[in-house]
């Protein structure tokens, strides 16, 4: 048997398999198509204190190897959270953590203070790089005195593991992960997507309302790595890995890369049982290569 957990801390992932926000929404939607508590761990829909409609339609557009999105945080809000949602995914056997958004840093800590209670959720992941929202989210992230402030005052009231989500749209990314695992986060993870924009040319109009949008899948994936790569040799905290995952070998490119785990995102909507899939294929690579433990395999291009 090859051991494939990671830890947090103390806290312990079976597995290196996470999903990313925002396209696995509860977990629930995916019951149907796998045992969702397999994963190393599942990370919920984008959060924010109130509810949120997002951005006017339309708000997807796809483009060769890749979605541009501005769903804007649609979501009903943490009330609606904790009443209705909480119930239903803490019964999952896998590590349920919450992104965790908001305009200003007290949305951020009202927020962090209210998951702190939730027994069941042993982490946040405190999105700083959201590029669809008009206030807030990216600016939290493209700002190395914003993005140290919100963690700075989200670590002092929030408790248990604290993941932070950087943004990929900075010269240096580097310089953002050390100023958050300075302040205290206990992980970060990378990358949230890049800045794009596509042109309907049928209609001579922006392809989104927002004119500007996310991009992600496979057109991000180098730049992902490369982001990964860079801030695994400088941070000591783990590092999870994010950006146009969709089978096993990119999964692999990451972890080599020097990620302690990754996220499947975009590839759910290709197929829903892409993080399964691709989780089967790293354990059977590591049985292949005679591989008892899959942190030998996490940095190995720098050995
Ligand atoms: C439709 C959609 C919604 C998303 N919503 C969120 C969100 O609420 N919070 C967040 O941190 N990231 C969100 N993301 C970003 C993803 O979690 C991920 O970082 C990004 O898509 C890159 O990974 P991928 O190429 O595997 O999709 C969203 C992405 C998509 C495509």
């Amino acid at each position: 048997m090859v051991k494939l957990g990671f830890s947090i801390g103390d806290l312990q992932f079976k597995n290196p398999v996470l999903t990313a926000s925002g396209t696995f929404g509860y977990g629930s939607e995916f019951d149907d198509f796998m045992d969702v508590s397999l994963l190393g761990g599942i990370i919920v829909k984008g959060t924010t204190l109130e509810p949120r409609e997002g951005n006017l339609y339309p708000r997807m557009a796809e483009t060769p190897s890749g979605i541009l999105n501005a769903v804007g945080l649609q979501n009903k809000g943490i009330d609606y959270f904790e009443k209705q949602i909480y119930p239903r995914i803490s019964t999952y056997n896998t590590n349920v953590i919450v992104n965790i958004n908001g305009s200003y840093i007290d949305d951020y800590v009202a927020l962090a203070e209210r998951i702190n209670r939730l027994e069941k959720i042993p982490a946040i992941e405190l999105n700083i790089s959201c590029p669809n929202v008009k206030m807030g989210g990216m600016a939290f992230g493209t700002s190395l005195n914003s993005a140290r402030e919100v963690t700075r005052a989200v670590r002092n009231v929030y408790s248990k593991k604290l993941i932070v989500k950087l943004s990929p749209n900075v010269t240096n990314i580097v310089e953002f992960a050390l100023a958050v695992e300075e302040e205290g986060a206990d992980s970060v993870s990378l990358i949230n997507t890049l800045l794009g924009m596509s042109v309907d040319v049928r209609n001579m109009k922006p392809a989104l309302s927002t004119i500007t949008g996310g991009l992600s899948g496979p057109a991000i994936k180098p730049v992902a790595v490369r982001m990964v790569w860079q801030v695994a040799k400088a941070v000591r905290i783990p590092v999870i890995g994010i950006g146009g995952i969709l089978n096993t070998d990119d999964a692999l490119e990451f972890l080599l890369a020097g990620a302690s785990a990754i996220q499947v995102g975009t590839a759910s909507f290709i197929d829903p049982q892409a993080s399964i899939k691709l989780l089967e294929g790293i354990e059977k690579f590591l049985t292949a290569r005679g591989f008892s433990d899959i942190k030998e395999i996490v940095g190995y291009i720098n050995k």
